[in-house]
């Protein structure tokens, strides 16, 4: 199979917008049950559950924006498949990295591989996405991620760098 740039970036769209849009919306306060963390401050094995960093609000917004996002190039089964596996995927690093005790927030190398891997295997059910979109995506995300983070700092919705 040939790769394919165009079915590469109606993959890569829909997944990074998917991940951003709940960061760039962190600091809009939405009324009610939607700003309050997923976990409802519960705890488990002696730490919490998902921690504060992950809202309904963010879960729903990154959904809806990659689904959008899909919807625009004309690809929208796919965009919606791929932003589901972003939010869910971006949950459970969330609660993988919890249970190695590692605060909300702080780095961690997974951050940035949970949410493609879950896209990309979401995706999987309904489309046949090769290896190479896989090494490419995966290579691609911790630098990605890490240019949000930085443009996200230096634009004071994070306080760090990362
Ligand atoms: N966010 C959210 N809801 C989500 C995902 C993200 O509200 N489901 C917002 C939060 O404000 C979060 C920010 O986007 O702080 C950045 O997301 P992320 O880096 O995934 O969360 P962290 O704060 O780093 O938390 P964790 O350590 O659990 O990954
Ligand atoms: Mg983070």
């Amino acid at each position: 199979m040939v790769f394919d740039p165009v079915l590469f970036v109606f993959l890569a769209i829909p997944v990074y917008v998917a991940n951003s849009t709940p960061l760039l919306f962190s600091k809009v306060r939405v009324l009610g049950f939607l700003d309050l963390p997923i976990d409802r401050k519960k705890f488990f094995m002696g730490e919490r559950l998902l921690g504060d960093g992950k809202t309904l609000k963010g879960f729903v917004l990154g959904l809806l924006s990659g689904s959008f996002a899909g919807l625009i190039l004309g690809a929208s089964f796919l965009g919606f498949l791929l932003s589901l596996g972003v939010v869910v995927g971006d949950l459970l690093g969330s609660f993988i990295k919890r249970r190695f005790r590692i605060k909300r927030g702080r780095q961690w190398f997974w951050d940035s591989i949970f949410f493609v891997v879950f896209a990309l295997v979401f995706a999987s059910s309904f489309f046949s996405v090769s290896w190479e979109y896989w090494l490419i995506l995966l290579i691609l995300s911790p630098l990605i991620h890490r240019l949000a983070n930085v443009l996200a700092f230096h634009s004071g919705l994070k306080n760090v760098k990362y």
